[in-house]
């Protein structure tokens, strides 16, 4: 029996979301049959550096839509992409919209999704970090409650959505996009000539070395925590060089605040995708607030200290390299140090269906193929 094809829109606004979207797109396109597919950016992230280099790297195709929606305050950007995205869906009329992660892109095309009638699909969905004053927790919650599918990255997440009501018919444990693209760049990488990237020198003569993100509002828009943080990574850095690429916001208030790095802290632009794969796979230790770093971080076995009091990811912890350290100075060092005593070694658990393979499943679930 043949099926009309199922029109999907997937959303990508930010830098976390494009890893995403592209295995998902691959997995679609294999389906040609079953789907019609259209990717929508809303321009959230508008730097070359944060987005336009992702794209090509990941073999992420050209948009369809490009909102250029990027910049403002969180109402004036989530406000921008809602009323581009309400006149673009009225003419594409999609069955499903598909997004990812827990961006304010995230947020803003799902309600208008939802109120156009349009079913919505969240990839990524049922992590709480229960910590309600980060804005990806309230686009989390905002963003699950209205979704139709939701498709989950780890156990906690199935408990989280059934504690908050949701049907077991609508949650789907498929495993992890972004791991499916990570083991898939990984395999391009090594096919690469690794010398060629700006940072192989460095790479070369630091040898033993760390790796530094940091973005979240709650640990860079404070003077006294960045300086804190801040302190805390000049005190690591004696003993273990670090590299740092630094993310906009961050770059902005350390200039504001005045706060200088010690030399053997490496500060770089953001890095493209392949580049800092091939930096962070090799680090010693990683110390971030990001997401999605807590999570890559596990699914190759490098150390990761997580410099938040929380996290909505907690089978990295769990079943994973990654430690909750916080933002204290002492606290952070002494982290770092019992880390670096340790010998690195494999991960002796594996958090279950981080196997490459999520993206077809989430593609099995759409086509009426899999339960769940
Ligand atoms: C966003 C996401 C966060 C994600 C992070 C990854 C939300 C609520 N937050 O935070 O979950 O972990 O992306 O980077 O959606 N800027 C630039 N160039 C850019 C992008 C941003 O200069 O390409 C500037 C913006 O103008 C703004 C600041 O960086 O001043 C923050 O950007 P914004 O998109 O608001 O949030 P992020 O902090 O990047």
């Amino acid at each position: 029996m043949s099926h009309p094809r199922l029109r999907v829109v997937l959303v990508a606004g930010a830098r976390p979301n494009f890893m995403k979207v592209a295995p998902i797109l691959r997995a679609l396109k294999a389906r040609e049959e079953r789907f019609e597919w259209r990717l929508v950016h809303t321009g959230q992230h508008y730097d070359h550096g944060m987005s336009d280099v992702f794209f090509e790297e990941l073999g992420i195709p050209t948009p369809d839509f490009h909102m250029g929606a990027g910049g403002g305050s969180h109402a004036e950007q989530t406000a921008r992409i809602m009323v581009a995205f309400e006149s673009w869906c009225e003419e594409f009329a999609p069955d499903l919209v598909m997004v990812v992660g827990d961006v304010n892109s995230t947020l803003a095309c799902s309600i208008v999704a939802k109120k156009l009638g349009i079913r919505v699909a969240h990839v990524e969905a049922g992590l709480r970090s229960g910590d309600r004053r980060m804005p990806e927790e309230i686009n989390r919650l905002v963003t699950d409650a209205i979704s139709d599918l939701c498709f989950v990255t780890e156990p906690s997440g199935l408990e989280n959505l059934r504690r908050e009501g949701r049907s077991e018919q609508s949650s789907h444990f498929v495993g992890h996009v972004m791991i499916d693209d990570l083991f898939f760049q990984l395999s391009q990488l090594q096919r690469m000539t690794r010398e060629n990237f700006a940072t192989a020198p460095l790479k070369q003569s630091l040898g033993r070395y760390g790796v530094v993100t940091l973005h979240r509002p709650s640990n860079v828009d404070h003077a006294e925590t960045l300086s804190g943080i801040a302190s805390a990574l000049g005190e690591i850095a004696a003993e273990l060089p670090l590299v740092f690429p630094l993310h906009p916001r961050t770059r902005a208030n350390l200039a504001r605040f005045n706060l200088v790095l010690p030399d053997r802290i490496t500060i770089t632009e953001p890095l493209p995708y392949m580049e800092f794969l091939n930096l962070w796979s090799d680090a010693a230790l990683i110390l971030t607030d990001s997401g999605g770093l807590q999570e890559e971080s596990t699914a190759l076995s490098v150390p990761c200290l997580t410099l938040r009091e929380n996290t909505e990811r907690p089978v990295t912890l769990t079943e994973g390299t990654n430690v909750l350290v916080g933002v204290d100075p002492q606290r952070i060092v002494e982290a770092a140090r019992r880390q670096l005593g340790r010998t690195r070694q494999g991960a002796l658990t594996w958090p279950a269906l981080w196997d490459g393979a999520a993206s077809e499943r989430i593609v099995a679930v759409l086509a009426g193929e899999r339960a769940s």
